[in-house]
């Protein structure tokens, strides 16, 4: 027999037709998450992304012992397999962050947009951290703002730090970070604005209480629907905008618009552009932008 032949007898017998249907089971869990995850959250996880989500579901497949990725997405769709969903957001949402990155949005902040829209007289404000990840974002904003704008000097001021991920934010209430997460920040400010870890926490430091009431944390999910009383004068939504399509970055910043003050700011990741969207801001410079 020729060996093409060989193969194609091999392939019909019924563990070459087990392994296609096995093969082919697999490729539509993957085919169920990628579209779970763009209906929840709008990140859309292209097909070359199949290693990524085995690999970030992997602890979830173990936790409930399921033997391949479609057993995993038979549990998310059973009764009660709800809940799971929120681990599958939260495994496959990519939360990088530092402290003090893409910091010339913080200088600008304290030294141009806020007096420019404080004038002499507005002691409060408030500002928006739109996809606060692990909570470096809206802390190292607070850390600026503590310097220009110091709360024993009568300044006002509240962030409102927000993510999709419960995991990130249940890290970014905690307000604790691992000594090599703090790489970058001076020692003065370690010294003024963290708490060192002792024991079972040596190595850790801890945001102190100050300015953490000063940060709340909320769930949300930015392509959903939310309301908040306040309106801000500035919105940091950075780093997020990359994962959605041309026509979700259009409807999440014409959302933010909502929320910012006239004349007030939205920054945005130096990767990312609002070029060619019709939206209520005007761009200053690449990721500055100015609400019209
Ligand atoms: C790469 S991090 C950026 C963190 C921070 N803004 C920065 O620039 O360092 C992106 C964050 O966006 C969040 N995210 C993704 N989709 C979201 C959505 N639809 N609504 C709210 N947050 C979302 C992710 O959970 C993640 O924490």
């Amino acid at each position: 027999m020729k060996e093409a032949d060989r193969t194609a007898v091999d392939d019909d017998a019924p563990s070459g037709r087990a392994s296609r249907l096995a093969s082919r089971r697999d490729e539509d869990a993957c085919e169920f998450i990628i579209t779970l995850i763009y209906e929840r959250s709008r990140i859309r996880l292209h097909d070359g992304k199949q290693a990524l989500i085995r690999a970030r579901l992997g602890k979830r497949m173990r936790h409930h012992g399921c033997a391949c990725l479609a057993d995993y997405c038979d549990l998310l769709q059973s009764t009660g397999g709800h809940e799971e969903i929120t681990h599958v957001v939260d495994a496959l949402t990519t939360n990088f962050t530092n402290f003090l990155r893409e910091e010339d949005h913080f200088q600008f902040l304290v030294d141009k947009a806020l007096p420019t829209l404080l004038g002499k007289s507005r002691r409060k404000f408030h500002l928006w951290s739109a996809a606060c990840a692990s909570g470096e974002e809206p802390f190292s904003l607070a850390f600026y703002l503590d310097e220009k704008y110091p709360l024993a000097e009568g300044w006002d001021w509240r962030i409102l730090a927000t993510d999709i991920s419960t995991k990130a934010l249940a890290k970014a209430e905690a307000a604790v970070y691992a000594a090599d997460r703090l790489d970058g920040l001076s020692d003065a400010w370690l010294r003024k604005h963290f708490q060192k870890g002792s024991g079972a926490s040596e190595g850790h430091f801890r945001v102190k209480s100050r300015l953490r009431e000063r940060v709340t944390f909320r769930h949300v999910n930015l392509l959903g629907a939310y309301d908040f009383p306040e309106r801000f004068e500035a919105i940091l939504c950075r780093n997020v905008m990359i994962y959605f399509d041309r026509a979700t970055q259009q409807q999440l910043v014409n959302n933010l618009g909502r929320f910012v003050v006239p004349a007030g700011y939205l920054l945005i990741g130096h990767s990312e552009s609002l070029t060619g969207l019709p939206v209520p801001f005007r761009c200053l410079r690449p990721s500055y932008y100015q609400k019209l």
